[in-house]
């Protein structure tokens, strides 16, 4: 069941407004009326009763029009409506639930890696990762796209067919519909397959910077791929005894408090402190057990859901998930991410797009350079007409590790 009330049907910014100013008076005249609410046995019209209602009558009043001086205005919020969480709780309580028994279903199947690819776009660079799946063994991987209904994305041939998953909702930036529609692509992949053990998200916009199977070993064999860990330490005789999540968590970021405020002074409170409100890009590979910390949780996501105050600091989806896993398992994560971006000289937070011209043997190899891992694995963004060039060494180069 859905933990909190969300103002119901205000699909515009200002009934949005409004329905907040008006739970808040709810509140209020729930606090103001709190004394004499108990006695109210009296006749119906009497002056006592009268009195009080016009006192609560007044508040909303009040608000709406002392409200907006109060609160600032809100950024076109996209509000997640009942029906699509209803939707997406039943999904996410159907693949915890299969979860808990597939564990015992496939003891003997290999682990598989889970490429979730989330786009409002068409899939302009799915040739390429055609050719990056056309040399795995089709037993080891899965595909899964989440697109946005309303962009009316072709679906390309090739591993891609097939492969957009049910469910999928309109996504926006600068809204929690981000988190939404990657908790859907983990739900989904946890349930279609109990083998899928490593959960990659990608976008329209990412590249592979090695070939499959450089990617696999580094998941799921090598004990020396991360850096950032005592090998050692999570081995037992040589052994990968636990596997963690590659997302990055960041507590020291200058623009993280504007961040934490954006949400509303006092929006996140009690669940998450500034303290523990955490940022880190929404490009990241999950294993398994934390995939099902993210669909199992409701704490957090019943306050991640609720629109910025101001739209000009509002990633949410940089924040929900690095916040929930350090929250819940800081350790079983390596707090680095394997996806390369490239954010000098960029605003509006966008990062830097590659063209054509300055697709390279070199830039993949500058690319694949981390400070934290053998290699990044996977790079963003390309523009779409990078297609053709990376096409071109991807053979020679993208997929020679
Ligand atoms: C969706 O895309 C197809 C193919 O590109 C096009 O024929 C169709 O008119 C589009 N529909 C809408 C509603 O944009
Ligand atoms: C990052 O982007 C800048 C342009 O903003 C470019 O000059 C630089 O070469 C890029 N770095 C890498 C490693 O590609
Ligand atoms: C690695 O660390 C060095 C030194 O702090 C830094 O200059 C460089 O940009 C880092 N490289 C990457 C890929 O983050």
């Amino acid at each position: 069941m859905p933990s909190t009330h969300t103002p119901s049907s205000s699909s515009t910014c200002q009934s949005a407004k409004l329905s907040r100013i008006f739970s808040f008076s709810v509140t209020a005249s729930r606090i103001i009326g709190g004394g004499g609410g108990g006695g109210g046995g009296g006749g119906m019209f009497s002056a006592p009763f009268v009195l009080t209602f016009s006192l609560l009558l007044s508040v909303p009043i009040l608000f709406l029009l002392v409200g907006p001086r109060i609160f600032p205005p809100t950024p076109l919020a996209a509000p997640i409506s009942p029906s699509d969480e209803l939707d997406d709780l039943s999904l996410f309580h159907r693949a915890a639930a299969a979860s808990s028994f597939s564990r015992l279903a496939s003891p003997n199947s290999k682990l598989k890696i889970a490429f979730l690819f989330l786009t409002n776009t068409d899939l302009y660079l799915s040739p390429l990762w055609d050719n990056f799946f056309k040399t795995a063994h089709s037993s080891l991987y899965n595909v899964y796209v989440h697109a946005d209904p309303s962009a009316n994305v072709t679906v390309p041939g090739g591993v891609f067919k097939d492969r957009f998953i049910d469910h999928a909702k309109r996504t926006y930036r600068a809204s929690p519909t981000l988190i939404s529609a990657t908790r859907r692509l983990l739900a989904t992949a946890v349930l279609d397959d109990p083998a899928n053990a490593f959960f990659a998200v990608l976008s329209q916009y990412c590249i592979p910077l090695h070939s499959f199977k450089y990617v696999y070993s580094s998941l799921v064999d090598s004990r020396s791929f991360d850096l950032s860990s005592d090998s050692s330490a999570n081995t037992d005789h040589g052994v990968r005894i636990q596997y963690k999540s590659f997302i990055e968590i960041i507590s020291k970021e200058p623009r993280l408090w504007k961040r934490y405020i954006a949400r509303g002074r006092y929006s996140m409170m009690p669940e998450i402190p500034f303290e523990k409100f955490r940022v880190g890009s929404q490009f990241f590979v999950l294993t398994r057990r934390h995939v099902l910390t993210v669909i199992k949780d409701r704490r957090l996501w019943k306050k991640f859901k609720l629109p910025c105050y101001r739209d000009d600091e509002c990633y949410p989806e940089e924040h929900y998930f690095p916040t929930l896993l350090s929250m819940v398992d800081e350790n079983g994560c390596t707090h680095y991410t394997l996806t390369r971006v490239n954010w000098t000289g960029t605003k509006n937070g966008h990062p830097y797009t590659y063209k054509p011209d300055e697709i390279s043997p070199q830039l993949i190899r500058d690319l694949r350079k981390s400070n934290y891992s053998s290699s990044y694995l996977f790079a963003r963004k390309f523009s779409p007409d990078c297609l053709k060039p990376l096409l071109k060494i991807a053979h020679k180069v993208i997929f020679r590790d």
